[in-house]
């Protein structure tokens, strides 16, 4: 039996989890730092995942036998290759592949270099030289801190007034400090977005269905971006000739790329992508998993998850066979009020085991914590995830929203909106079967 550290504390932990419980080959895990939800599956760490040297510390002495990271700032600072430097596996690209994600200059120069479809773009680390490239571009335009900001370092701006002030926050007012040295300020795409996964061992991949993400806060894509509000999985428009598009244009170079630069990438690879006129382009690039994405992922997962991780770091992906639920997932995220913005901690949170007595519903923490008299209180902006599964989409996102009605705590919020668009381009049955 192994033994399994996961680090991370979000909805994508709690459901990583959830799924690596159900392996034969899974023993105790632990969560570092976990949530409440994650507490009940194994026991939580109190290390934070910037911490990578206590937490390699921690994995020596506890003798873990597997590490599965979740947060991209783990990764930035280096925490694979200091496991391996230590002989403790664990899944994840190393710092050098994860600047993919990391560095927004070093991943538009790897798409640059192996013809990968995204916006047209400059580079810049001289704030007056951005300044006369945007002037001469004109709006819209998007400006991009290169560095990782929080989901928060991307603009798109409208006017050119708007655009000029976000890059002087940018690169003068250093609004997101260093992350904000090298700006990149690219053409302004139009399309639907979605998501693409992909597991890597390094020299081969496998693509997990289609799925969409919904990042602004209010029903019909308003208000300002958050870490997503909810997901859908598969996604009925997205068929498979243009999943094969998607991986041989862009998944297929990028890991590619990676390995000609003697950085081969090892984990989980997600591209955002936006279906434009001209056929898919890279938005960003993430190294790895989506939150929620992997929420309505592991409700469709039928193959032992700790088996395919395993295999990404033994090199044998190809070896495995990854089996799907034919079924449909959502998640619907319920927020803190004010959230993205300030938001209040600590309110009780009641209805969930309601809510998970429901037929195919299951409640995903994040921002959730238990008090010393064993209460269940809020303690982030994005708290819970209520995921449901059925035959159809329609269907699954009835049930979650169901069982959302369930669920209470002061301010709760939520998209009564997640896969409706979706939904509404997909009375097509015929289409619907071709799905991966
Ligand atoms: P990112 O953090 O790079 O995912 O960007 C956040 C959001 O900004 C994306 O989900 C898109 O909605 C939007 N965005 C980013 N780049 C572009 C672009 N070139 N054109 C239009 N919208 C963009
Ligand atoms: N789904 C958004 C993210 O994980 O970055």
């Amino acid at each position: 039996m192994n033994k399994i550290l996961i680090i991370g504390s979000g909805g994508r932990e709690h459901a990583l989890a959830w799924k690596l419980k159900q392996s034969p080959r899974v023993g105790k895990i632990f969560v570092a730092p976990g949530n409440a939800g994650t507490a009940e599956l194994g026991e939580n760490v109190n290390i934070k995942p910037t911490d990578i040297l206590a937490l390699a510390d921690w994995a020596q002495k506890n003798k873990i036998d597997f590490t599965v990271v979740g947060p991209d700032d783990s990764l930035a600072l280096g925490i694979v290759d200091e496991f391996q430097k230590r002989d403790l596996k664990i899944w994840g690209p190393s710092k050098q592949a994860a600047q993919i994600e990391a560095s927004k200059a070093f991943a538009k120069k790897l798409m640059k270099d192996n013809n990968i479809p995204t916006a047209e773009y400059q580079t810049f680390s001289d704030y007056h030289q951005a300044l006369k490239y945007l002037e001469n571009k004109g709006a819209p335009i998007v400006i991009k801190a290169s560095g990782l900001a929080l989901g928060k370092g991307v603009s798109v701006c409208q006017t050119l007034d708007e655009a000029k002030k976000f890059l002087q926050d940018v690169m003068v007012n250093k609004i997101f400090g260093d992350a904000g040295n090298e700006v990149v300020i690219e053409e302004f795409l139009q399309g639907p977005e979605f998501s693409i996964h992909a597991f890597s061992d390094g020299k081969t991949f496998q693509l997990l269905p289609p799925s969409q993400d919904h990042k602004p806060v209010f029903n019909e894509g308003k208000g300002p971006n958050t870490g997503g509000m909810g997901t859908i999985a598969p996604l009925p428009w997205v068929d498979q000739k243009l999943m094969d598009e998607v991986s041989s244009t862009i998944v297929k170079p990028a890991l590619d790329g990676l390995k000609n630069l003697d950085s081969p990438f090892v984990g989980l690879l997600y591209p955002g992508l936006m279906l434009t006129k001209d056929g898919p382009k890279v938005i960003e690039f993430n190294s790895r998993f989506g939150d929620p994405e992997t929420q309505s992922y592991m409700r469709l997962l039928d193959s032992d998850l700790f088996d395919i991780l395993e295999a990404c770091v033994n090199g044998n992906l190809a070896d495995i066979k990854i089996e799907w639920a034919k079924k449909y997932a959502c998640c619907i995220v319920l927020a803190s009020g004010g959230y993205p913005g300030n938001y209040e901690k600590g309110l009780p949170i009641t209805g969930i085991d309601e809510a998970e007595k429901m037929d195919d519903v299951v409640v995903f923490h994040a921002g959730t914590k238990t008090s010393d008299d064993g209460k269940l209180l809020t303690n982030g902006g994005r708290i819970l995830g209520v995921t449901a599964v059925a035959d159809d989409l329609q269907s699954a996102l009835n049930k979650a929203y169901e069982a959302v009605k369930l669920i209470k705590f002061e301010g709760m919020h939520y998209r009564t909106d997640i896969g409706l668009k979706s939904l509404l381009n997909t009375k097509n049955t015929k289409l619907r079967n071709q799905l991966v």
